[in-house]
């Protein structure tokens, strides 16, 4: 019997190498350890064996039947590596996914670069604020009607009792307009200036298709001892006439802010019916696009400039309404949506 084993080993160890795939492994597996194979035969005939054959034997039975199993398992696992390196070259590829920037990013470039050929340069501001940037510096004190122009969002803050310090008594808010950086920015660039402050402003306000509770601003501040309207007038007509691409008219009419005087609130001839009137303009011909006025005595005097020698000019415009016009966009908050579907159409 003995024998019997030492010949299962030597058939084993040349069938061993001549395998060369999977079809052949599994003859292979047949033949060694099937129901009818070499391994299971021998047991069978083990069984009439005596006590003492069965302990000596058995044990170098198990030995082979362990050698013949370990082969099968090693050989298995060669071909499954084989399988694996397979490889199609005709399959198609998978797209990689390259970033790109958004639209109101690209459009705020445009905007920056059409200002920057009229003279502007462009400062960023903060997008928190003190009450006294956002209101108090503007000619717009507590409690003033004025305030209520705008819904604001304030920070959250503890009280601290009593002997709460001048800076801890500060109260923070989201910017309700980029006019809040008109003072600091003065203070820090002196005069003359000729900036934009362009960026992201928040109200405390419901949502529709043409307000959203956070939405950017251009900011345009001038101060010099020539400022006036006319040029005002001439920088908006300049500005949308190489924004749009058109030939458009503006238009100026008397408007409330506490910190221009006079006011004005800035029309666009509608680029859509060109004066005509259509679903857009409400059938008026214009479209309001901005806020604007003379830079206001007080916030000169509180910016530490001279009133008497100086003037200047300022107007607040929302991008958002100009890119929606420019591309036909019916809802505002898409533009801070994250609908793939919406942003892929601009890249
Ligand atoms: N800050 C004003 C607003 O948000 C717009 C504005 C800016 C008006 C500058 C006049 C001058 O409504």
């Amino acid at each position: 019997m003995r024998d019997q084993l030492e010949g299962i080993l030597r058939e084993l160890y040349e069938v061993r190498d001549r395998i060369k795939n999977a079809d052949e492994l599994e003859t292979f597996r047949v033949k060694f350890l099937g129901r009818k194979g070499i391994l299971r035969e021998f047991a069978q005939s083990f069984k009439d064996a005596t006590e003492e054959e069965k302990r000596t034997i058995g044990n170098h039975f198990n030995k082979v039947k362990q050698e013949v199993e370990d082969t099968l398992a090693d050989l298995t696992e060669k071909f499954k590596k084989r399988e694996r390196v397979r490889f199609d070259f005709t399959y198609p590829g998978k797209t990689p996914l390259v970033g790109y920037r958004h639209l109101m990013s690209l459009e705020l470039e445009r905007v920056k670069d059409i200002f920057a050929s009229l003279g502007f340069s462009s400062y960023g501001g903060y997008e928190i604020v003190t009450e006294y940037e956002n209101f108090d510096s503007l000619n717009i004190p507590k409690n003033h009607p004025a305030r209520d122009m705008w819904d604001t969002l304030w920070i959250d803050q503890k009280e601290k009792g009593e002997d709460q310090t001048e800076t801890e008594k500060t109260k923070y808010l989201f910017r309700t307009h980029t006019s809040a950086y008109q003072v600091k920015l003065l203070k820090e660039q002196g005069v003359p200036l000729r900036a934009i402050i362009p960026g992201k402003v928040f109200r405390h306000e419901a949502t529709d298709r043409t307000h959203d509770f956070e939405f950017h601003q251009i900011e345009g501040l001038v101060i010099d001892e020539g400022a006036n309207i006319a040029e005002l007038k001439y920088v908006l007509e300049s500005f949308y006439r190489a924004y749009f691409g058109k030939d458009l008219k503006i238009r100026l009419r008397p408007g409330y802010f506490p910190f221009v005087e006079p006011g004005l609130e800035v029309d666009l001839g509608c680029i859509f019916c060109k004066g005509k009137g259509c679903l857009t303009c409400k059938k008026t011909g214009f479209i309001e696009v901005a806020g604007a006025g003379m830079v206001h005595p007080s916030v000169l005097q509180e910016s530490g400039i001279d009133p008497d020698s100086h003037y200047g000019y300022a107007f607040g415009l929302g991008l958002g309404r100009a890119v929606m016009l420019k591309y036909g966009i019916s809802d505002i908050r898409l533009l801070h949506s994250a609908d793939f579907r919406f942003i892929e159409q601009f890249r």
